[in-house]
């Protein structure tokens, strides 16, 4: 098990650290965080080859040229053959999750899918998160606007353990969209 997590994850950085679309808020660093966030707050009984597979995979799709297509679904046609190729368990779990984890909550959403969830907007806040934001922005309307949008993410956390490890995290990016306010109009 442990050299099918070394391939993946040699797959997820061959993936996403091409250099001509290399998107550096979705590169490999924020998959292998999106993976230890998600261990950090699974629930006893689930499988953790398949939650680690699940993280790793998630954002394929967001090292590719396609910008019309949803890269929830174009992981989920680059993670297939990957999978199939290394012979994986529970592939059908694994691509649902990764179909999903872009969409807002649903109540059919299985476990699988709500930590990936959780785990990801996990990277969406705190010091991690808030750089994600500034290097992905032009102006600092869209920095707002993003703050924003992370802070919500808070509401829609479903595991109790994402629940508190968000909370210093948002302390981090409450904190800080706070003074950016106030400081950047003087
Ligand atoms: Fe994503
Ligand atoms: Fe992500």
């Amino acid at each position: 098990m442990e050299d099918l997590i070394r391939e993946i994850e040699r797959y997820t950085i061959e993936i996403m650290e091409n250099k001509r679309l290399r998107d550096e808020s979705h590169d490999s660093g924020h998959a292998f965080r999106v993976r230890k966030n998600a261990l950090d707050i699974a629930p006893n009984g689930i499988d953790r080859i398949t939650l680690e597979i699940c993280c790793l995979f998630h954002d394929l799709g967001r090292a590719h040229i396609d910008k019309e297509t949803p890269h929830a679904q174009l992981s989920v046609q680059y993670a297939l053959p990957l999978l199939e190729h290394l012979k994986v368990s529970n592939i059908d779990i694994i691509l649902n999750a990764i179909g999903r984890h872009s969409f807002l909550n649903a109540d059919d959403d299985d476990i699988y899918t709500i930590v990936l969830k959780d785990a990801d907007r996990l990277d969406a806040l705190g010091v991690m998160g808030t750089y994600r934001i500034l290097q992905s922005h032009h102006t600092q309307e869209e920095v707002i606007k993003d703050f924003k949008k992370v802070l919500e993410f808070i509401d829609m956390l479903r595991t109790p353990n994402s629940k508190k490890l968000a909370l210093p995290k948002q302390m981090f990016s409450e904190l800080f969209l706070m003074k950016f306010l106030k400081e950047r109009s003087p």
